[in-house]
């Protein structure tokens, strides 16, 4: 059984067609992107994915996370499974955190509903927490998250995030608000702990070099459908969909034009 099965996920505004008859799968442990040009349904896809769409939109078709069905499920029924199956990082951390309460009391939470946490241990876990996500100060803990830089309260969001253990982590565009000398010090951590926990990722990007360094396999839409899927390998080395093999070629040229710069 996947972590997470998506089949025929078709999301509505009113009569407007947002996402039409997405299917794909991703195995426990396994890490898989979402790639395609804005307004393609990444996020919307990925929120149906968590039973966290906005009430204006429908979605219709299965979701099943970790066995259990998520559409049509009520935001209530589903929180109870979200804490310790899947979590979701958003492009801009400040979405996910409270601007009147300090860092170390937002970790603090999800430590103590989902692990029953109290007292000293719970104070223990949130500075281990801060820790693993390379923050190991304890003035952290005590700041509000506008006395943090982009990078650190990112940093924070997916301490948040990892707080009850997930199976599943969703990252939408987790750097992309981020300084570039800062991104690649925000995804090496995030590999480093889906790797070490075992988790699985659903890591949705524009970006085809961020994806392909992230993830062992790609989804690529286009439209709100799904134009092309593979392994990394295929997705970048042979492209069947001429939208892929676009995004392949101006990744390419990209990279070339970097190589150019950088030996002058
Ligand atoms: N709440 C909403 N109500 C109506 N339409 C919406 C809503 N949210 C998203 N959409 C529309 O759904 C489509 C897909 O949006 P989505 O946010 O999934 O794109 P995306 O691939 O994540 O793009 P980006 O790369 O810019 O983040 C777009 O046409 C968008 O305008
Ligand atoms: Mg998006």
């Amino acid at each position: 059984m996947s972590l997470l099965d998506i089949s025929a996920l078709t999301v509505r505004a009113g009569a407007k067609t947002l996402v039409d008859g997405v299917t794909f799968s991703l195995d426990a442990g396994e890490r898989v992107g979402i790639i395609g040009e804005s307004g393609s349904g990444k996020s919307v896809t990925s929120l149906a994915a968590l039973g966290l769409l906005p009430d204006a939109l429908t979605a219709t078709g299965s979701v099943r996370l970790d066995g259990s069905e998520v559409v049509g499920r009520s935001d209530a029924a589903l929180r109870p499974l979200r804490g310790p199956v899947a979590q979701i990082v958003f492009q801009e951390p400040l979405t996910a955190l409270d601007p009147l309460m300090r860092v170390g009391r937002q970790i603090a939470e999800p430590l103590r509903r989902h692990l029953g946490l109290r007292g000293a241990a719970l104070r223990e876990a949130v500075s281990r927490a801060l820790a693993e996500v390379a923050l190991p100060d304890a003035r952290i803990a005590r700041s509000f998250p506008f006395e943090l830089s982009g990078g650190q309260r990112q940093r924070v969001a997916i301490a948040i995030a990892l707080a009850a253990r997930p199976r599943l982590l969703v990252a939408d565009e987790p750097t992309t608000a981020l300084d570039v000398t800062v991104q690649a010090g925000v995804l090496d951590l995030l590999e480093t702990l889906v790797r070490e926990r075992g988790m699985g990722l659903l890591f949705i990007s524009h970006d085809l070099a961020v994806v392909s360094r992230m993830v062992e396999r790609i989804v690529v839409m286009q439209g709100g459908v799904v134009v092309e899927e593979g392994p990394v390998t295929q997705i970048v080395g042979a492209p069947r969909h001429p939208y892929t093999a676009a995004l392949v070629e101006s990744a390419r040229v990209l990279d070339s034009a970097l190589d150019a710069g950088g030996s002058e």
